[in-house]
């Protein structure tokens, strides 16, 4: 029997309650779908941090690169100044494990959930393709004359040649696989980061020529904006930069219905990749029992798409897409009619 071996972060706030409903269903799928799984409790996090002063050792991130993914909660805690563990857990994972692509569907599963108006399930269903190594999230820059009047902050926006060219390629692969509109769009800022997007914008028709079947398409990120709540239809795949992709895929959580349902992956296609739900580690309803762990397990589903369970990840988006559309009264927190665990044993009865 197939078996992979899955490195779990529960991390802070309510990412252990999401991630508890995730390995249920997991184990359900397991038993459905005839796979098994090894999995592994890593407990980094803000009490981690607080408790040892450790964030992210040398040797579990040796040992992460072993596994055939990971399955994370969230990070992020009210105690811990906000960075560290951001930077030093997740964007770190990110980066050392080169997961270059954050891939984000933004799917709307029941229009009673959707805040825009005249728009149903067909109009929002789209993906995003966020770089997740470069641009403005590597860090480079610097302060002078730090808290004096004469402060500068200065913070650069890294684009590689190379790190543009493999995600422009994985989106153009992408939209091809999906086969929906066959249409790419790039998401940038053309008229003002006259370096950044240029560089882009170039590999973006460059590599355009390899996929005459896909149809190409550009918009500002400001108009992206625009045109994701007036006409979310007209997207297929986006693709954008890392920081674009972040605020781009927050709206586009939204309209699906709100961070309760929006999961995103983490992908290096050829080593270990990470899932998670997209929405943080929502401090205020840790303990409670009440957050959705729906993204949680579109998440799982994307886990077992990537692994090669391919049945097993349909059969876990069609479960969540019943118990949206027949059971939930609401996607957010503490309104959904039950409660998280509630909701992850409604998602295995679907199964
Ligand atoms: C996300 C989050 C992260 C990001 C934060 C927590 C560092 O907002 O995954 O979208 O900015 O990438
Ligand atoms: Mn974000």
């Amino acid at each position: 029997m197939k078996t992979y071996k899955i490195a779990v972060l529960p991390g802070d706030g309510t990412g252990p309650e999401v991630v508890g409903e995730g390995m249920k269903v997991l184990t359900a799928a397991e038993s459905k779908f005839g796979f098994r799984t090894q999995r592994a409790d890593y407990d980094l996090g803000g009490e981690r941090y607080l408790k040892t002063g450790e964030i992210l050792p040398e040797s579990v991130l040796e040992e992460l690169k072993g596994f055939n993914a990971i399955y994370l909660g969230a990070i992020g805690d009210p105690r811990v100044k906000p960075g560290i563990l951001e930077k030093g857990i997740l964007l770190r994972l990110r980066f050392m494990l080169d997961q270059y692509i954050n891939l984000r569907p933004v799917v709307l599963y029941d229009k009673r959930f959707c805040p825009l108006v005249d728009k149903s399930e067909e109009d929002v269903d789209f993906v995003v393709v966020r770089e997740n190594t470069e641009g403005l999230y590597c860090g480079t820059g610097g302060f002078s004359k730090k808290g004096t009047i004469d402060e500068v902050a200065v913070q650069e926006s890294v684009n590689t040649y190379k790190g543009v060219e493999r995600c422009v390629r994985y989106a153009f692969e992408y939209a091809k696989k999906r086969n929906k509109r066959k249409q790419l769009t790039l998401c940038g800022k053309t008229n003002v980061l006259t370096f950044a997007f240029d560089l882009w914008e170039r590999v973006f028709y460059k590599v355009a020529k390899e996929y005459p079947d896909i149809k190409t398409d550009y918009a500002h990120v400001d108009a992206t904006c625009m045109w994701m709540v007036k006409n979310p239809e007209w997207f297929d795949v986006i693709v954008t930069d890392n920081m674009f992709g972040d605020i781009i895929t927050d709206l586009g959580a939204i309209i699906q219905g709100g961070m309760g349902i929006a999961a995103g992956a983490n992908i290096n296609p050829k080593g270990t990749s990470m899932f998670e739900p997209i929405g943080g580690s929502a401090p205020k309803y840790t303990g409670k029992n009440v957050i959705n762990p729906l993204a949680a397990i579109c998440a799982l589903s994307m886990m077992l798409d990537t692994l090669g369970e391919e049945k097993a990840a349909k059969a876990v988006e069609d479960a969540v897409k019943k118990v949206v559309r027949e059971k939930l009264e609401s996607l957010s927190a503490g309104k959904m009619g039950y409660s998280t665990s509630e909701v992850g044993d409604l998602v295995v009865k679907n199964l």
